[in-house]
């Protein structure tokens, strides 16, 4: 059982921006968290910070108790998934089973067990039939499960997705709450950058709402989304119906149907 532990981490890119100001957090193993924040508030640097792609300019990272800056990245790979923001800056092989086999091969494991792993993967992002498609030759919507399989296959404890619903049709957005759904029956910690509110709404249990590189909110989903003043400042606006409910006064912060109703029968 592996947690993240943030303490105090500051990241300022080669060029001067200053990313991250001063994020501590922890998250504990089995936890599904979504995170939110404007363009540019530092989301996609802090979970860079969690495989060791990107090392604290100052402060630590924690996961599982490894420093990320002492421990090797192959051995972080091994406890961290992430699938980027843009699966082209991931996808390199030329067909889909070669690519979702890549990682768990890397991990150094057996035949055996990558093949399970693959098919497994393969599997829950319906891609079974595509094995031998060239990743090229699909449709950025297959192209963005083919990212997911990939690391999925690795079979971390920890997954990250960074913005896996942007430009996705229902389907697929249904598709990938089934995945995030399914790893959380697995005890797989699973944390998903969302601009998607309603998305981040259904699927999560803890918000984290970051705003110029520092932490603005943490907390359970309704807790974060009831405070739509503080989200203003970073650009996030709580769901429809979270934000009627405030408007018809309900007692509680609601963010689905079956909780307005039930919030609105209380009143
Ligand atoms: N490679 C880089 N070099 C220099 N500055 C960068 C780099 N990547 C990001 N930044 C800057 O760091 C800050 C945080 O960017 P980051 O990509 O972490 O934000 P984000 O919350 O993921 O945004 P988005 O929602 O647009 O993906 C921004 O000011 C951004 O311009
Ligand atoms: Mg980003």
């Amino acid at each position: 059982m592996i947690k993240i532990e943030i303490q105090d981490l500051h990241y300022t890119y080669p060029g001067g921006v200053e990313a991250l100001r001063g994020i501590s957090l922890t998250i504990k193993p089995g936890e599904q968290v979504a995170m939110v924040g404007q363009n540019g508030s530092g989301k996609t640097t802090l979970v860079k910070h969690l495989n060791g792609l990107l090392q604290p300019t100052s402060g630590s990272v924690l996961i599982g108790g490894w420093d990320t800056k002492k421990a090797a990245v192959a051995k972080l790979a091994a406890r961290v998934g992430y699938v980027f923001q843009n699966p082209d800056e991931q996808l390199f092989s030329s067909t889909v089973g070669m690519e979702v086999a890549f990682g768990p091969h890397n991990l150094g494991y057996g035949d055996e067990k990558v093949s399970a792993l693959v098919k497994d993967a393969l599997a829950l992002t319906e891609l079974s039939d595509k094995t031998a498609t060239n990743p090229y030759d699909l449709s950025a919507t297959w192209r963005k499960m083919v990212a997911l399989a990939s690391i999925i296959s690795m079979d971390t404890e920890i997954v990250i997705f960074d913005e896996p619903t942007t430009g996705q049709d229902a389907l697929s957005v249904a598709r990938i709450a089934n995945i995030i759904a399914e790893l959380r029956k697995r005890g797989k910690t699973v944390i998903t950058i969302t601009h998607d509110i309603d998305f981040c709404a259904e699927n999560f249990e803890r918000v984290i709402a970051l705003s110029q590189g520092q932490v603005l909110l943490d907390g359970t989903a309704n807790e974060v989304l009831g405070q739509e003043n503080i989200l203003a400042q970073t650009y996030v606006d709580p769901p429809q119906l979270t934000r009627l409910g405030k408007r018809l006064r309900l007692k509680e912060t609601v963010r689905n149907q079956e909780e307005f109703l039930a919030a609105l029968k209380k009143k």
